[in-house]
């Protein structure tokens, strides 16, 4: 199922690379992927706005499959986030496909623990009743018990406690905001790392940081938000991930990644994967994992759309 063709990355023109892909699955129906999380065992965890189950698939399988992890009844899921050793933070919600938002008082967070190897253990942790609609999850290191939601409708970070079941606004700012009312998707993807908080605004096309305090178990702004890279025509950037380098790989629609600079080393952008005249292009990519296990899966970056289709991508051709 190797796709015949590489993908490559132009650097300022100076530099290219090539990464090769492979399509690991194409659902039989097309099912929409919205959001990733990758097991300690290397399986990954896959969401969608159009289904009630949280699949499980296993990319290093000779023909992998979807099998069932849970199925969360009359609700469809969104952002997933790991707080500790195979235990995740999920998003539920019934979906106003008018409206593209949540039907309101429909957004919960659950808890799924995976970690004893045996059933799933499925708890509802809260409900955000105040939510408009919570696209993207993060974790907080060193916090295994909370959840950060990107609320893109509303334009805020909510804070979800799985345990306590606490939620409250943790940030509100204008640069989570939508760009526009109907659809209204702002803030989307957003992880921690290193005492910021980093998110795509989809809408005002933005990747930004913006540094965070945790005191007494709560995070809170602690100062001004950074633009460090923006998104041009019709591009929206979608969840993103960090490698072990430390650069950023966002999910950009329609069709590309958008790959940045470590933010230490000078926030710059690096380029995008679909150089001019390169024909393989991802169709409308949503979020982007990397393996984990052996080294070969750390270099594997599992990319999911909107058509259906899991993409790994070979980054280890990459030297910046
Ligand atoms: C799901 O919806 C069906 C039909 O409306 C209803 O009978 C059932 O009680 C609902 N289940 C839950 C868990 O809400
Ligand atoms: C979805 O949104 C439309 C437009 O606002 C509204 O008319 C409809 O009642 C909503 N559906 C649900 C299930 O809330
Ligand atoms: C968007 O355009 C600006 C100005 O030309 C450029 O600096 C930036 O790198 C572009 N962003 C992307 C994602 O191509």
């Amino acid at each position: 199922m190797l796709f015949p063709l590489l993908l490559s990355l132009v650097v300022c023109g100076a530099a290219s690379f090539t990464f090769p892909t492979r399509l690991v699955l194409q659902s039989p129906t097309g099912l929409f992927l919205e959001n990733l999380a990758v097991r300690p065992n290397g399986k990954l965890l896959i969401t969608s706005p159009d289904s009630s189950t949280l699949y499980m698939l296993d990319p290093t399988a000779e023909n992998p499959t979807f099998h069932e992890v849970h199925t969360f009844p009359n609700v469809t899921l969104s952002g997933i986030a790991e707080v500790q050793p195979d235990v995740y933070g999920i998003i539920t919600l019934v979906l106003n496909a008018t409206t593209i938002s949540a039907v309101p008082g429909t957004i919960a967070i659950w808890r799924v623990d995976l970690s004893s190897g045996g059933p799933p253990v499925v708890n509802k942790a809260a409900d955000v009743p105040d939510g408009m609609f919570l696209d993207g999850l993060g974790a907080v290191p060193g916090e295994p018990d909370l959840v950060l939601g990107a609320d893109t409708a509303a334009g805020r970070v909510w804070q979800i406690n799985l345990r306590t079941g606490v939620v409250r606004i943790a940030a509100q700012d204008d640069a989570f905001a939508p760009g526009a009312s109907t659809p209204a998707i702002g803030i989307n993807g957003l992880h921690v790392r290193g005492g910021d908080l980093y998110f795509t605004n989809s809408q005002k096309k933005t990747f930004s940081r913006v540094p965070i305090s945790l005191r007494g178990g709560n995070v809170a702004q602690a100062g001004p938000i950074q633009v460090l890279g923006s998104a041009n025509g019709t591009d929206e950037f979608d969840d993103f991930v960090f490698d072990a380098a430390g650069r950023v790989w966002v999910a950009t629609i329609p069709d590309t990644l958008t790959l940045f600079f470590p933010p230490a080393q000078g926030n710059g952008m690096l380029g995008q994967l679909n150089a001019p005249g390169n024909p393989v292009q991802f169709d409308s990519p949503t979020s982007a994992a990397f393996g984990r296990g052996e080294v070969a899966q750390q270099h594997t970056l599992y990319v999911t759309t909107q058509v259906g289709q899991l993409i790994a991508v070979d980054t280890t051709g990459i030297r910046v």
